[in-house]
C-alpha cells in the first residue's frame, strides 16, 4: 500500500555524498576570469576605494601577481588601463607602448601561459570619458569603429590572447575582426560584450578606472535594463558579425537574459559578475551581515546555473581558494 509523499526528494539529501553525486552545477576555478586594472609606474600597488581587496597595479607589479593568479587554476584575466594621458581620441589605447600594451607584453614574457583578455574601448582613455568619439555631445556610432579596430589590433599586436569590446557600438565586431584579418590575426577570437547593459552596478568600476562620462550617461549605446528581447538581438548581431564568445553583463541582475541568451545561442557564453556586485558582497561582508564565502559561492554558482560557461568576477582568487 502507498503511503504518502509518494516520492520523497529529501533522499538524495540526506548527506554530502548523496547531495555530491546528484549536483547539477559545478563551479570550478577554471571557470574564472580576474579582472586586473594596469596604471603606468613603477612599485604601484593601490587599493580601489570602492573595492576593498582589489588593487591597481603597475606592469612591473604584475609578475607576482599572475603568479598567484596562475596557481590558483584561473585560466585567464581581463585587462583594464588607466593611462597618464587622456584626450578626446583616447589616443593612449592604441599607442604601441600604452599601459595596456606594455601589461600585455609583461604577462605574456613572464605567465606564457595565462590567457590574456583585454577590454577594448575608450571610456578610460577619453578625456570625456565616453565609449566613443563624441560629436557634440553624441558618441558618433561609425568614427568610433575605426578607433576601436585600431585598439584591438594594438592588443593583438602586443600579445593578446582574445579582444573583447565593451563599447557597445553597432558593428564594431565586425569592424574588428576585419582589420585582426588584415593583419595576420586570423587567430585571435573575439569575446564581445553583447548584451551590456547601462547599469548602475557599474559604480565602483568607473572609481576604479577613472572612467565616468564627464556630461550625460551611457544610455545611448548601453541597454535598457527593462529589455531581454533586444539582448538577443545584440547577441544575434554579434554573433552575425564574427563574435566567437558572446557576454552578459550584468551577471547576477540579468540571470534571466544569460538563461535566455544560453537557450537560444551554442556559441561559449561568458557573464561578467561586475564591481556593484563585488562590492555589494564585500561590503555586507565586512560588516559580518553577510557568511561571504558562502554567498559567493551561492552567487557564481547561480550563474553558472543560468547558462554561462565563464564567469568574469573580482572574487576569483577567493573563490579559487575556496572551491
Ligand atoms: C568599459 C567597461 C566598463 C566595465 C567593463 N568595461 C564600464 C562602463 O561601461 O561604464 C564595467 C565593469 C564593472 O563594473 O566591473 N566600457
Amino acid at each position: 500500500m502507498s503511503s504518502f509523499p509518494q516520492m520523497r526528494l529529501r533522499r538524495l539529501r540526506r548527506n554530502e555524498a548523496l547531495r555530491a553525486l546528484v549536483r547539477e552545477t559545478k563551479v570550478e576555478a577554471g571557470d574564472l576570469i580576474y579582472p586586473l586594472f594596469v596604471v603606468e609606474g613603477n612599485k604601484i600597488k593601490q587599493e580601489i576605494n570602492s573595492m576593498p581587496g582589489i588593487y591597481r597595479y603597475s606592469p612591473d607589479l604584475l609578475p607576482e601577481e599572475l603568479e598567484s593568479i596562475a596557481r590558483l587554476g584561473i585560466p585567464g584575466v581581463i585587462l583594464f588601463g588607466i593611462p597618464q594621458h587622456k584626450d578626446q581620441l583616447g589616443s593612449s589605447a592604441y599607442h604601441p607602448k600604452g599601459i595596456i600594451q606594455q601589461a600585455i607584453r609583461v604577462i605574456k614574457k613572464t605567465s606564457p601561459d595565462v590567457l590574456v583578455i583585454t577590454d577594448v574601448c575608450l571610456c578610460e582613455y577619453t578625456s570625456h570619458g565616453h565609449c566613443g568619439f563624441v560629436v557634440g555631445d553624441y558618441v558618433d556610432n561609425d568614427k568610433t569603429l575605426e578607433l576601436l579596430a585600431k585598439i584591438a589590433l594594438s592588443h593583438a599586436e602586443a600579445g593578446a590572447d582574445i579582444v573583447a569590446p565593451s563599447d557597445m557600438m553597432d558593428g564594431r565586431v565586425k569592424a574588428i575582426r576585419q582589420t585582426l584579418d588584415k593583419s595576420g590575426f586570423q587567430n585571435t577570437p573575439i569575446l564581445a560584450y553583447a548584451a551590456k547593459y547601462a547599469s548602475a552596478f557599474y559604480g565602483p568600476f568607473r572609481e576604479a578606472a577613472e572612467s565616468a562620462p564627464e556630461f550625460g550617461d551611457r544610455r545611448s549605446y548601453q541597454m535598457d535594463p527593462s529589455n531581454w528581447r533586444e539582448a538577443l538581438r545584440e547577441v544575434e548581431q554579434d554573433i552575425a558579425e564574427g563574435a566567437d564568445i558572446v557576454m552578459v553583463k550584468p551577471a547576477l541582475p540579468y540571470l534571466d537574459v544569460i538563461r535566455k541568451v544560453r537557450d537560444t545561442f551554442n556559441h561559449p557564453l561568458a557573464a561578467y559578475s561586475v564591481s556593484g556586485e563585488y562590492a555589494m558582497a564585500k561590503a555586507a561582508a565586512l560588516q559580518g551581515w553577510l557568511d561571504e564565502r558562502a554567498i559567493v559561492l551561492e552567487m557564481l554558482t547561480a550563474i553558472k546555473r543560468a547558462g554561462a560557461d565563464i564567469i568574469i568576477t573580482y572574487y576569483a582568487k577567493e573563490a579559487a581558494l575556496w572551491l
